[in-house]
């Protein structure tokens, strides 16, 4: 196994680093889980945020394939592919002790360390579940109340790893609830109607924009974190803009999802 030293550029606390695959877990047929060890970057890793990985040295892919730190354990972190594409694909199937180039940590976080509410519903979709662990690990230590809505096609779509309080649906009643996970969501509310509670979430556009409607419908604070074809990762090529809209709901131009995102304001995104 070939360990690369870590250290080669650092801006800002964001590093980037040749780090070698320490552990590879396929957890069904186009979806794995890959360990990487760093004492840089894994410290700061906060909730929500992605890293840009290169996934080999040649020039295709060309660009760097974004994705969401899934759970940190001391200078370990993981990251969750799902095969989409030629990228996606050469992750899945890389080996231990394989090098990839990897920037990160990149992009802000979910805003789960407030006080203003106590119980906090983690609503995701298909892969969107990756920064799930991670939320739900900080979301323990902060002491509050979690529930996990997790949504897919159908029960061999649905990964959970390491949730708590799960509560699953998929659209073809295979497992759990026979519908979408927000429809879950809105016949569990009244379960939740007396307590202070916020929403965390990450998944399809579809899934997010009925979850951003639910929760402007019934006034509840919502997080969702979007995905975007990028480039960069740091704000720098414009490659990944998303419209927003002010308080009135009126456009209001774009932000850069890797800078001003992954995570949003249900109420800020114009989905599309
Ligand atoms: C902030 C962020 C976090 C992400 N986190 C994860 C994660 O934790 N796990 C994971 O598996 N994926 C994640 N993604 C999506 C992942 O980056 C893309 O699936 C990947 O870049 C596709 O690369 P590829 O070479 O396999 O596919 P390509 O060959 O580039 O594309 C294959 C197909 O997928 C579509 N596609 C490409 N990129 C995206 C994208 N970003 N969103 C939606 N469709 C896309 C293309 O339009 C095309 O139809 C994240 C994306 C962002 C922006
Ligand atoms: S990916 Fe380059 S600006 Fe966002």
């Amino acid at each position: 196994m070939t360990h690369m030293t870590e250290a080669t550029t650092k801006a800002d606390d964001i590093f980037d680093l040749s780090l070698t695959v320490q552990e590879t877990t396929q957890l069904n047929a186009t979806t794995a889980v890959l360990a990487f060890k760093s004492e840089l970057i894994a410290p700061l890793i906060k909730p929500g945020q992605f890293v840009n990985i290169k996934v080999n040295d040649t020039l295709a892919p060309l660009l760097r394939r974004p994705l969401s730190v899934h759970r940190v354990e001391g200078d370990i972190f993981e990251v969750m592919v799902k095969v989409v594409g030629s990228g996606t694909k050469l992750l899945y199937n890389a080996l231990p002790g394989s090098t990839v180039q990897v920037l990160g940590p990149l992009g802000n976080s979910f805003d789960y360390a407030r006080q203003d509410y106590d119980t906090a519903i983690l609503v995701s979709g298909g892969v969107g579940v990756a920064p799930m662990t991670i939320l739900d690990d900080c979301l323990r230590q902060a002491g509050k109340e979690i529930f996990n809505y997790v949504g897919g096609r159908t029960a061999s779509d649905i990964i959970a790893r390491k949730l708590t309080n799960l509560r699953i649906a998929t659209d073809d009643g295979s497992q759990g609830f026979k519908g979408t996970v927000v429809a879950l969501l809105e016949q569990d509310f009244p379960e939740f109607a007396k307590k202070r509670v916020r929403i965390f979430s990450c998944g399809p556009n579809r899934m997010l924009q009925a979850l951003a409607d639910f929760s402007m419908k019934k006034n509840i604070p919502c997080e969702v974190s979007l995905e975007s074809v990028m480039g960069c990762g740091i704000g720098i090529c414009y490659g990944c803009p998303v419209h927003v809209k002010n308080e009135q709901g009126e456009p209001d131009g774009h932000k850069l999802l890797c800078q001003h995102g992954p995570v949003m304001d249900a109420k800020q995104v114009v989905f599309e």
